[in-house]
């Protein structure tokens, strides 16, 4: 029989919110062990564009999210705080994130667009967010790839992109430098730990895990339904995208269309993002739809036309039934802590949400925010995410 691996906290999931809370916790001198499933790719964070782009996404969101003041708050200090996380953790990996805080251009092609740039850049004014307003020409003065149908435009001076690929290896590394293990397999299920207190994770291919908390910040695949509780309200939107190779046009920076959003990366790509597709768990990509983004791109810059495409893939966005993140202990049971469901905004609220997590999950009265907790759901949510008593002949 295998002993247990013990530690302070067990954390499920290896994408960048899991990662950054493990990075945050290992420098705060929590034993820190991390489950993923998936040695190639965590399929939210891989996936993702990268934007933080608080502001763009404010506009795009689920209709309850969007009306949330917490959640804005959240999303615009998270922004502010990547400014100080991205040189940290490129400082403690020796490795680039392709960080880059020269703002996003939002563009309209239509009246009914312009208009939409208008309102977003009063609601940015009201938070205290630099925005410029621009017409067409200062646009192509800004980015000189833009369309001569490019009306207006809107530069977020404040917002950013950072490469998720870059990030995830480079967050793999720091935590590995802070003390980390990362164990790449299949948790199966929860169970109470082995003197009553505590967790213990058993592991699908053998051996278990035991420590004082769990963190689960899964994504919304596979491996989130095989966990219980909170993490089975979260379910995919999916998310289609496609990259030039490098040779084609590479813009200045981020630019936010109303059918496409256009990324240019260090290497020389150009990541064009993204459909919406809810409830659709599969990672196949449609060509029809793909082929609608590459056009939609094209239509904001038209040297796309001769782009050569590298690749194209899909992800999973993981969203609760409000588009808000799921962050915080579950409700009953302080042995098991959330941070799911951050559905278009995991990279953007990933310092923040390890920020939570570490002043909480150090603290003896944590005062976990609100909004964000688990308890906010009717039942499965209130459940613990721990399984029926498990069998003795199962330890
Ligand atoms: N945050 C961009 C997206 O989810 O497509």
């Amino acid at each position: 029989m295998r002993t247990d691996i013990v530690t302070d906290i067990v954390i499920v999931g290896g994408g960048a919110i899991g990662l950054a809370a493990a990075w945050r916790l290992a420098l705060a001198g929590v034993g820190v062990i991390v489950v993923d499933g998936r040695s190639a790719s965590p399929r939210a964070t891989k996936a993702a564009a990268g934007m933080l782009a608080p502001s763009f996404e404010r506009a795009e969101r689920h209709a309850v999210a969007a009306s949330s003041p917490a959640l804005a708050d959240l999303s615009l200090a998270s922004l502010r705080m990547w400014a100080g996380f991205a040189p940290e953790l490129e400082a403690a990996s020796g490795q680039s994130i392709d960080f880059r805080d020269d703002g996003i251009l939002g563009v309209a092609t239509t009246d009914a667009e312009a208009d939409a740039l208008t309102r977003q850049a009063e609601l940015m004014a009201a938070a205290g967010v630099g925005a410029e307003l621009l017409d067409g020409r200062a646009a192509r003065a800004l980015e000189p790839l833009l369309a001569e149908g490019v009306i207006a435009g809107l530069l977020a001076r404040e917002e950013a992109q950072v490469d998720p690929v870059l990030l995830v290896e480079a967050l793999e590394t720091a935590v590995r430098r802070a003390g980390v293990q990362i164990v790449h397999a299949i948790a199966s299920v929860f169970e109470n730990g082995p003197d009553g207190s505590g967790v213990r994770m058993r592991l699908a291919s053998g051996g278990a895990i035991s420590a004082d908390r769990a963190i689960v910040s899964t994504g919304a695949g596979a491996f989130a339904r095989r966990l219980s509780g909170n993490a089975s309200i979260v379910t995919p939107v999916k998310g289609e995208a496609l990259a030039f190779a490098p040779g084609a046009a590479v813009p200045r920076r981020v630019i936010r269309g109303r059918n496409a959003y256009i990324c240019p990366r260090q290497d020389g790509r150009v990541v064009i993002g993204a459909t919406e597709r809810p409830g659709d768990a599969s990672l196949e990509t449609d060509d029809e739809r793909v082929d609608g983004l590459r056009a939609a791109a094209t239509r904001i810059v038209p040297a796309f036309e001769r782009a050569n495409e590298s690749s194209r893939w899909a992800g999973l966005r993981p969203v609760a039934p409000d588009g808000a993140p799921i962050i915080g202990p579950a409700a009953g049971d302080p042995r098991v802590i959330y941070a799911i469901g951050h559905y278009r905004n995991g990279i953007l609220l990933a310092p923040a949400t390890a920020e939570i997590i570490r002043a909480c999950a150090t603290a003896n009265s944590p005062e976990w925010p609100k909004p964000f907790l688990p308890d906010r759901f009717a039942t499965p949510a209130r459940k613990l995410a721990l399984p029926s008593a498990p069998s003795s002949a199962a330890r």
